[in-house]
């Protein structure tokens, strides 16, 4: 988005491509002149000292990292290495690097999860204390206090975002809304954490994009921004709504798949709810979330079911291994 948006910055993009990084998702800025692929590690400190040295980026916009919660409990180390360790490595370039800190910007983007479990009322504010209790959420949380450390210590200037859950299309087939499209398209169950009443506040990708642009032009240095959607629902609400919208798609009968819906073991220390309070970003920076729920998860299916080898493609391989280990 930026790529086209700012013919006038040039746009390096880093990353490590892992199982969920894909090309194939950027394919159209591919050749545009203000745009270069970098593949690299930010765990690596090494190489990044050495490309901050080689490309003298005026700005960082931190979105790397692994994000799924069921893989951090099996895998916890691999959450610190890219996360923590990943994000210091970054802030400690960006700092040797940047003689001169004027005009430079570090924006590192974070989870709505650092702030831990809601009960039924209350919405997480950027004062809200942190009490993470997932390993990807704690490891967002180490990152996050270190980001806020270069501030106070280094005088690096930095932004943050804490952002509740992103759908839309490209997203990985691991988090809810792709996996439950993909299985009800192949007639396969749709495993229900729990009771399925944990609450989450969903937000189409794009306006997220769109918030990330505000914050790196207009956030004030040093802040916060929490970053949500507006839109609180259930996960039997949620799948309820989605199973409508791909049966629809699908011509069968509306509601046909309900039949999918498997109860299963709930994911340990299972955050109950989570809800954004958007009064600081809705008056500092005029940001709001535009699309409605039901046009967005619309478009979503559209675009999965519109794009089956896409799918085929990602959910061959080490995906294959992956949902048979969490889910047969
Ligand atoms: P997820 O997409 O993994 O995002 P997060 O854990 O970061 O909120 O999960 C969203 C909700 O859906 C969460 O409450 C867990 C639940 N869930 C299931 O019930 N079954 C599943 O197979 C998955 C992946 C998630």
């Amino acid at each position: 988005m930026f790529v086209n948006k700012y013919p006038d910055y040039h746009i390096y993009n880093l990353d490590k491509l892992t199982y969920a990084g894909n090309l194939e998702n950027i394919a159209d800025i591919e050749n545009k002149s203000n745009y270069t692929f970098i593949k690299g590690d930010i765990a690596d400190n090494t190489y990044i000292e050495k490309i901050f040295n080689e490309y003298n980026f005026d700005a960082v916009i931190h979105l790397a990292a692994e994000s799924h919660v069921d893989r951090s409990i099996t895998n916890p180390l691999e959450f610190v290495m890219t996360n923590v360790i990943g994000t210091v490595n970054l802030l400690q370039a960006a700092n040797k690097t940047w003689l001169d800190k004027t005009n430079k910007l570090f924006y590192h983007v974070s989870t709505d999860e650092v702030y831990g479990s809601l009960e039924e009322t209350g919405k997480f504010t950027e004062e809200t204390a942190y009490d993470p209790h997932s390993p990807y959420s704690a490891s967002k949380a180490s990152s996050d206090h270190f980001v806020r450390a270069f501030f106070d210590t280094y005088k690096l200037p930095i932004v943050i975002s804490n952002c509740s859950n992103n759908y839309g299309p490209n997203q990985f087939p691991e988090k809810l809304i792709p996996l439950f499209i993909n299985n009800i398209q192949q007639n396969k169950n749709l495993p229900v954490y729990g009771n399925g009443l944990n609450v989450r506040d969903w937000l189409y990708v794009e306006d997220h994009v769109d918030a990330i642009d505000q914050i790196f032009h207009k956030g004030k240095l040093g802040e916060t921004y929490n970053i949500g959607g507006n839109n609180e629902l259930t996960n039997l609400e949620l799948i309820d709504t989605l199973i409508k919208v791909v049966d629809k798609k699908l011509n069968r009968k509306e509601g046909s798949s309900k039949k999918l819906i498997t109860f299963v073991e709930d994911r340990k220390g299972h955050d109950l709810r989570y809800a954004i309070d958007l009064t600081k970003i809705n008056s500092e920076l005029n940001w709001n979330p535009t699309l409605n729920f039901e046009k967005g998860l619309e478009k979503t299916v559209n675009w999965y079911l519109d794009n089956e080898k896409w799918l085929s493609n990602v959910t061959s391989g080490d995906y294959k291994d992956y949902y048979e280990k969490m889910y047969d």
